[in-house]
């Protein structure tokens, strides 16, 4: 493996919360602004961890909400980076929740979050590349290029 380049594994990252009153709406279900900032704080750390520099959010996208979660329920978040390319990092989001007394987990929602590595001028500078391992890791790691080429040209 080249030496400017590390596996997803490396700064992969596991965050775990409870749902209070406070991050639910009147019916007790988890609002889905909450679960993106805990998401985006998750993406952030193994951003930060692969770049070994600070590096902001430039953008979320395909935000998906499957199951709803429950005021006591537990979410374990899992980011993990699909793939570098200059100065940017894609991160893949996860979120799962369970209830206390039960085992299962379910999907609650995804998203997919672009960090831009900065300096201390707060210019973009260039970070590792990624070296898939798994199968799955490695087809997130194609799919990136295709997602990173729609959203450059919608952005043009
Ligand atoms: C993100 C930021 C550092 C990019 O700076 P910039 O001078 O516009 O940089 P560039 O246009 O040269 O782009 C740098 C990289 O970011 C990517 N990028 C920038 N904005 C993007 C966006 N909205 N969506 C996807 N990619 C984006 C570019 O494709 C490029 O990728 P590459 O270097 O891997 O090829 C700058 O726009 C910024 O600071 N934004 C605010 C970030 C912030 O405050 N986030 C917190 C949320 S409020």
């Amino acid at each position: 493996m080249d030496i400017q380049s590390k596996y997803p594994s490396e700064s992969a990252v596991k965050k775990t919360e409870i749902v209070f009153p406070n991050d639910a709406n009147p019916m007790g279900m988890l609002q889905g602004g909450r679960l993106i900032e805990w998401m985006d704080v998750a993406a952030a750390v193994c951003a930060q961890i692969h770049a070994g520099n600070i590096s902001v959010t430039a953008s979320i996208y395909e935000v998906e909400f499957f199951h709803p979660a429950t005021v006591g329920d537990i979410i374990t978040i899992e980011a993990t980076i699909t793939r570098a390319f200059n100065s940017s990092m894609e991160i893949l989001a996860r979120a799962f929740g369970r209830k206390v007394k039960d085992s299962t987990n379910k999907k609650v929602g995804e998203a997919f979050l672009l960090f831009v590595a900065i300096d201390d001028q707060a210019k973009p500078i260039l970070v590792p590349a990624v070296t898939p391992q798994t199968s799955e890791e490695i087809m997130l790691y194609e799919q990136a290029l295709e997602r990173k080429n729609r959203k450059s040209s919608a952005r043009k």
